[in-house]
């Protein structure tokens, strides 16, 4: 692991307390297992519930695909987080493989896993260095929700999670929207503070409140991938995208910019060829 994943790894340890609460406020957690869409936009929803999606109209349908939904599948989430994406996954049935740098954030994820009773795997491991999981062991890895932007080598991340998808298998990325990271906060007017075109590290000491960043002793690396980075890191790792899509209205306080008008997230899905 390299010294920004480091530090990393250590301010989302310190921050995992806080952010739990912050997901126990919201209360939702309990309800996502049977609502899946309050965590999938519809436009992942759609490959959740038709397999036949995942294949290419020409393509002959493998035995078994009939199944109409993930149900039975082997999915790993990357970079878990609060692991929202992982309980719904779960609810639909996947046989579900959660994957975060942070043993805090899987502590907290491992004890709602068991109180609502799903079966989950919790495996500790950063995301460019995956190699306590086989080649080709899932149908499906699902990542993003803002994790590329803690993650020094975009291309090693995804060149990871394809190496773990099988031929054919889905690798799906679900990130924050990179035309939303360079403006100054708080000014009540858009005004660039970062050119799109500077990756970083871009160096923060922060508390251990990572809701509302203020300073403190947790010094943390941030990287911001534009969208041909992201799209290009999905193709080299080895898949063919069959959906690119952008959505997202909401503004969150925490943003600290007025951004309406600008796409709140985008969606890659790429095919292992
Ligand atoms: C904002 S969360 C993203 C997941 C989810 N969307 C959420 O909102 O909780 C970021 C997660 O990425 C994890 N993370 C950061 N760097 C990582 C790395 N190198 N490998 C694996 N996970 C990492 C952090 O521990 C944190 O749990």
């Amino acid at each position: 692991m390299n010294s920004y994943h480091q530090s990393n790894r250590d301010r989302w340890d310190a921050a995992a307390a806080k952010w739990k609460a912050m997901i126990d406020r919201r209360d939702t957690w309990r309800k996502i297992p049977s609502h899946p869409e309050l965590v999938f936009v519809p436009e992942e929803m759609k490959y959740f519930k038709d397999l036949s999606l995942w294949y290419s109209p020409r393509a002959k349908l493998p035995v078994g695909s009939h199944s109409t939904g993930i149900a039975g599948k082997k999915v790993a989430v990357l970079g878990s987080g609060d692991n929202m994406a992982v309980l719904a996954l779960a609810g639909m049935g996947a046989w579900v493989t959660s994957i975060d740098i942070s043993e805090k954030q899987l502590d907290h994820a491992r004890e709602r896993a068991e109180k609502l009773g799903l079966d989950i795997k919790f495996i500790q491991a950063d995301v460019t260095d995956l190699s306590v999981l086989p080649d080709a062991a899932f149908d499906l890895i699902y990542t993003g929700g803002h994790v590329a932007v803690w993650i020094s080598d975009l291309q090693q991340y995804y060149n990871e999670a394809v190496r773990i998808l099988r031929t054919d298998g889905l690798f799906m990325v679900n990130e924050y929207h990179p035309f939303r990271r360079i403006w100054k906060k708080h000014t009540g007017k858009l005004e660039i503070e970062k050119d799109y075109f500077a990756l970083g590290p871009f160096r923060y000491n922060f508390s251990n409140n990572i809701l509302e960043p203020e300073a403190g002793d947790y010094i943390c690396y941030e990287f911001h991938w534009t969208m041909s980075n992201f799209i290009q890191a999905v193709l080299d790792a080895g898949c063919r995208l069959i959906e690119v899509a952008e959505f997202g209205r909401h503004v969150g306080d925490w943003e600290g910019a007025p951004l309406q008008g600008l796409p709140e997230s985008f969606l890659l899905v790429g095919r292992k060829d």
